[in-house]
């Protein structure tokens, strides 16, 4: 299982990784308006806080095939030749998708709402999909069950695409996603946060504490 983060925060990003086991960042071009620094050298600041051994997905906004390549080359030279490069998964990110793949490049195949899109990214040899959970749910639509079908279509064809569900608005969406078989979730830092949020956690430590205290005079395991 791996646990992404869905921000282009840098500050939220360093705070993440001395808390959690965070396993990449992701972002989109929404996601790196919201930040005022200089759009190459704040991904090249997250890679330096995550480190080379985590992965950073970072989208392309061309919508031609050509345009997408283009925007993909200047990540890969300004960012790093590791970047993953996050394409939505259009006819002509597909596409770019395919020449990305033979030259061996990383590619995160995006904006996933369908089984259809998944297919045809697995396809082209993307290394990961990103579906998009909440936004699956805005149309009507039971993201769990999407996910569902897309971890069944990889697993009974063998496929290698991993699957790194996104666009989470609660905690209950993203257990929903690792339960339907996403091999990893891209998520804000306060979705962390709130995992080990709930009001009876802590009162379960004070009582804990207050019992220890009753009996030893407030002294410290280690006193
Ligand atoms: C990440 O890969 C997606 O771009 C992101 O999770 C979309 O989230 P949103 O639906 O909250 O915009």
């Amino acid at each position: 299982m791996e646990l992404l983060l869905d921000t282009g925060n840098l500050h939220e990003i360093e705070r993440c990784c001395a808390q959690y086991a965070v396993a990449g960042v992701t972002t989109n071009p929404s996601i790196m308006s919201k930040e005022s620094a200089d759009f190459f050298e704040l991904l090249r600041a997250i890679r330096g806080v995550i480190g080379r051994e985590a992965t950073l997905h970072v989208q392309t906004v061309g919508a031609s095939t050509q345009e997408i390549l283009r925007d993909a080359d200047t990540l890969l030279d300004r960012v790093g030749s590791d970047t993953y490069i996050k394409i939505p998964t259009t006819a002509q990110g597909l596409t770019a998708m395919k020449q990305l793949k033979e030259r061996g490049v990383h590619v995160t195949a995006t904006a996933v709402y369908s089984v259809s899109q998944a297919l045809m990214a697995a396809s082209v040899g993307a290394d990961y999909i990103a579906p998009y959970f909440n936004r699956i749910c805005n149309f009507g639509a039971d993201g769990a069950a999407e996910i569902a079908r897309m971890a069944e279509l990889y697993r009974v064809q063998g496929c290698k695409t991993k699957i790194v569900a996104a666009s989470f608005k609660n905690i209950g969406q993203v257990i929903e996603a690792l339960l339907a078989g996403a091999q990893a979730v891209t998520v804000p830092g306060e979705l962390l946060d709130q995992m080990t949020a709930n009001p009876a956690i802590e009162q379960a430590v004070k009582n804990f504490r207050a019992d220890w205290d009753g009996r030893h005079g407030g002294r410290a395991i280690c006193e």
